[in-house]
């Protein structure tokens, strides 16, 4: 189905919890806001995106042109951090809804002094939709997303046709989504999405240099088999 007749998400992948943050995380936090934290015209929630805020200049959000990433859900950025050192050469630009853990990100942004790596915080569905301008993307990464095991919540997952929808279209051609779950089932579930979409090709399953991160360490420690998967935009 196109994306323009596909219902609007109304159910988050996440929920809204109450954000206390110790006083070091939050002068972290506020300390870089329109800074490495973007400074994203709200909508009525926290977590949403004003319908009228206008798409990134990406030259200007990084100070410089180079291929951008994008992660969704990068937590702490256990995976962001390391990634972003090893690729000196690319812009990454993280969704992550909970404040805690951005200001854990940013904090440790200027503790090691990584230049390449800017935060917007807010809900990655209205953030790709409005923030990312179409084509603009080199990766997309969506590395243990919340996993909703409970059926009754499966409609919270992160990864169906309309966000595949949405990915590809701002992919650039031949660009890659990378996506790694700890959940057999939720591994079943992007599979049977993504092959099915005419918009990606799967590529061989690899982890590349993606690094350990807590998650998958406990979903390894509850003896979760860990699902890499590739695919590129066409
Ligand atoms: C299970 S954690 C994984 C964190 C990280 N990717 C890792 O592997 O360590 C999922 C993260 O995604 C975030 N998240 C869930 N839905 C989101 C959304 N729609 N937009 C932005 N962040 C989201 C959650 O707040 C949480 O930090």
């Amino acid at each position: 189905m196109p994306t323009d007749l596909r219902p609007r998400r109304e159910v988050t992948s996440f929920v809204r919890r109450s954000a206390r943050m110790r006083d070091s995380l939050r002068r972290a936090y506020e300390g870089q806001l329109g800074r490495l934290v973007l400074d994203v015209p709200q909508g009525e929630l926290r977590t949403s995106v004003a319908d009228n805020a206008p798409a990134l200049d990406l030259t200007a959000t990084f100070g410089r042109s180079a291929p951008v990433v994008v992660e969704i859900g990068c937590g702490p950025g256990d995976s962001l951090v390391p990634m972003a050192q090893a690729h000196p050469g690319l812009d990454l630009l993280a969704f992550e809804v909970y404040e805690p853990a951005v200001a854990a990100l940013v904090a440790r942004l200027v503790r090691e002094d990584v230049p390449n790596v800017r935060v917007a915080p807010v809900d990655a569905v209205a953030g790709l939709e409005r923030l990312v301008p179409p084509g603009a993307l080199a990766e997309v990464w969506t590395f243990f997303p919340d996993p909703w095991p409970k059926a009754k919540h499966h409609k919270r997952r992160l990864v169906d046709a309309a966000f595949a929808d949405l990915v590809a279209s701002r992919l650039a051609p031949g660009g890659r989504w990378r996506l790694a779950t700890d959940w057999e089932d939720y591994a079943a579930q992007m599979r049977a999405v993504l092959d099915a979409h005419p918009a990606f090709v799967a590529e061989p399953e690899e982890r590349g240099d993606r690094p350990v991160t807590r998650f998958e360490r406990r979903g390894t420690a509850e003896d979760r088999p860990i699902t890499d998967l590739v695919y590129r935009a066409v």
